[in-house]
């Protein structure tokens, strides 16, 4: 295999098979990670100048020669490169710049701090995307929650018609889910801050760096506390899936909803034409695909992550190559949220109510079949008796083909109480906190968002605090 210059060859007689080469190489996937090797690599050049490994000079020319790297990869340059990983590639590149010296930057260090630290520096990026990407969504559920706060619509259990509730509570139910996800993945990021930089192969490293300083001039809170975790450690990984599939799981139930709101059927609510899909076939079809290919990604999203817990959960301390396979999981999932939030989001704001189709469902007997139960208990009749008296009467109500409200008093039921089966006052009496009475409901939109300015608000601060050093470390990405 031609001019390819492997990055342990010494003790061998001859190059790694065809055959090991294509099994074992990573370089197809993990050049995805170009910017962050960089970004470690410069890092650590750095620290061996402060700390007297590398010479002033030396370590000026490592740098440059690392930037020049980056530079020609964002130019383009390298993608047809035949590499091992992207720790080779990265070298190779320096070599071919600054020749032989190149060599020293690998000084105390190994791959596998060098790999946990490129997937830290990529992970903290992926939760911050994925921290914007959720509030946004967040904030289109709780302006909805707003406008809708008051506009009426049938709530279901068992997907039976229970009681009412409004749209703008059930908006803000979603907001809730997700808020709690902006959260997770905020406590994410943070314990996935730390410096894995200088455990070496495993065992430490033997020189005398400062792994503190260095884990700060990366914008680490500091440096991970063993080295032996620190090589092997992919916690952060496995919370970017679950924090991933838990939120899918969320935006899955979202998706369930709309899908039935907008269904023939319900008709509560219509897709905006610019996020549906027609039929090839059937010139009257309005199909929810957006809905449906996040309900779908919900159930790729958890494979991936109990994929990846089974990959960890038999791994002997401390490196071992099976960890080579955390990055492909994490792309797709990345690359997936990426796609599907910014849509979805978009739906949320697009999608178009009917309010007489939900009012007129919401106003139907079954669910107000509770409100006269209630008002028989508000004059001293005990609940059980007064289920049971209501109970009947919807039976009869139903045999007659006539309303609750219609049948006239008698039977344990007063003129007065027949008052209450009135959608308004249904909803007007869920007044405590939580409940869908539109001035409960307008109020908690608020609170939404408030916290999710307090949560945009707390991830600038974390996002700066980690940018400081990226400078330093040619950290210039577009993301
Ligand atoms: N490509 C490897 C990975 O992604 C880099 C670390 C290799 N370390 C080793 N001891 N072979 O995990």
């Amino acid at each position: 295999m031609s001019g390819r210059r492997d990055l342990w060859g010494g003790r061998f007689a001859s190059g790694p098979a065809e055959v090991l080469r294509r099994f074992n190489d990573s370089w197809s996937f993990d050049r995805a990670l170009v910017a962050e090797d960089v970004q470690g690599s410069i890092a650590w050049a750095e620290e061996l100048g402060r700390s007297g490994v590398l010479t002033a000079p030396e370590t000026r020319k490592i740098v440059k020669g690392l930037r020049e790297v980056k530079v020609a990869w964002d130019e383009g340059e390298g993608r047809d490169a035949d590499a091992e990983d992207v720790h080779s590639y990265v070298e190779g590149e320096l070599a071919k710049r600054i020749g032989p010296l190149a060599g020293k930057l690998h000084t105390g260090r190994s791959r596998n701090d060098q790999v946990a630290t490129d997937l830290r520096l990529w992970l903290r990026n992926a939760f911050d995307a994925f921290h914007v990407a959720v509030l946004e969504l967040a904030g289109a559920l709780a302006e909805r929650g707003a406008a809708e706060a008051a506009t009426p619509m049938p709530g279901y259990t068992h997907l039976k018609r229970a009681e009412p509730v409004t749209f703008g509570h059930w908006s803000l139910a979603y907001a809730e889910m997700v808020l709690r996800d902006a959260d997770r993945i905020r406590a994410a990021r943070r314990r996935a801050n730390e410096c894995p930089l200088g455990s070496g192969a495993l065992s430490g490293t033997p020189l005398g760096v400062d792994r503190e300083r260095l884990a700060k001039s990366l914008g680490f809170a500091r440096a991970t506390a063993n080295s032996l975790d620190g090589v092997s450690d992919r916690d952060a990984a496995a919370e970017y899936l679950f924090a991933a599939s838990l939120h899918f799981a969320h935006l899955s139930r979202m998706a369930e909803d709309l899908i039935f709101f907008t269904s023939d059927e319900a008709g509560f609510a219509e897709l905006p034409d610019a996020l549906s899909t027609g039929s090839s076939r059937m010139p009257q079809k309005k199909n929810p695909d957006l809905l449906e290919l996040v309900r779908g990604h919900a159930g790729r999203a958890l494979g991936e992550l109990t994929g990846f817990l089974a990959l960890l959960k038999g791994l002997p301390l401390a490196y071992d190559k099976d960890l080579q396979l955390d990055k492909e999981p994490l792309f797709r999932t990345r690359a997936v949220l990426e796609a599907a939030l910014p849509a979805l989001t978009a739906l949320v704001k697009g999608l178009r109510l009917k309010p007489e189709r939900m009012a007129a469902a919401a106003a139907d007997d079954r669910l107000l079949a509770t409100e006269l139960a209630d008002a028989l208990a508000r004059r001293g009749v005990p609940f059980r008796e007064a289920h049971e008296i209501v109970g009947r009467r919807f039976a009869l109500a139903e045999e007659t083909g006539k309303g609750l409200a219609e049948l006239p008093p008698g039977e344990g039921v007063t003129k007065a109480d027949l008052a209450s089966v009135d959608l308004a006052k249904a909803l007007a009496r869920r007044g405590a906190v939580g409940g869908t009475s539109p001035k409960r409901v307008a109020q908690a939109a608020k609170r939404a968002a408030a916290r999710i300015a307090g949560e945009r608000k707390a991830a600038d601060s974390a996002a700066t605090k980690g940018k400081a050093a990226a400078p330093a470390a040619a950290g210039r990405r577009k993301s």
